[in-house]
């Protein structure tokens, strides 16, 4: 049996070094990762998100696309689902589109008017907006929608954070 025995005074130093480098852990983390955290989301590829879109496949009708990405607000992080209407304009030039409603935020879609098929429809209040996202005057909306950057990679359509329409 050993015969060794820890002092009152070794035992508070072992517990308090042990809580007190526990803490400085706790302290510390939080900033290599804030100092690390745009390397990492460099190589991430910036702002910009990858969707399912093969870029080829984009034609002049729009079409929705859904994208996934994590977001962080303080401690809490969670996944956000974001979508885009995407088509190419007569130039060839690809168009991504932000499906909120600059009326009230509603959701809108490409066509489900049966009495502007050629048009984004905000079925709340009847918004229409034009193809470029541009709002129809006389409808609640009263700016253009706002459009997302977007990069191509691989052959992916990457897209950034939604920004005003340069109409508005
Ligand atoms: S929210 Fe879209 S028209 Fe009102």
């Amino acid at each position: 049996m050993s015969k060794h025995r820890v002092s009152r005074r070794q035992f508070l130093n072992y517990t308090l070094t042990g809580v007190g480098g526990f803490m400085a852990a706790g302290m510390l983390m939080p900033m290599v990762r804030f100092a690390v955290d745009p390397v990492l989301k460099a190589s991430e590829g910036g702002d910009f998100i990858a969707t399912k879109q093969r870029v080829d496949e984009i034609t002049t009708e729009p079409q929705r696309v859904d994208f996934t990405f994590t977001q962080k607000d303080a401690w809490y992080e969670s996944e956000v689902t974001n979508t885009a209407w995407v088509y190419r304009d007569d130039k060839g030039e690809i168009v991504a589109l932000s499906p909120v409603c600059k009326h009230l935020g509603c959701v809108v879609s490409w066509g489900s008017d049966s009495a502007n098929p050629d048009m984004f429809f905000c079925p709340c209040h009847y918004g229409l907006y034009t193809k470029d996202g541009v709002n129809v005057p006389g409808t609640p909306p009263l700016g253009p929608l706002d459009v997302f950057p977007y990069q191509e990679r691989d052959g992916i359509l990457y897209l950034g954070k939604a920004k005003p329409h340069k109409e508005a």
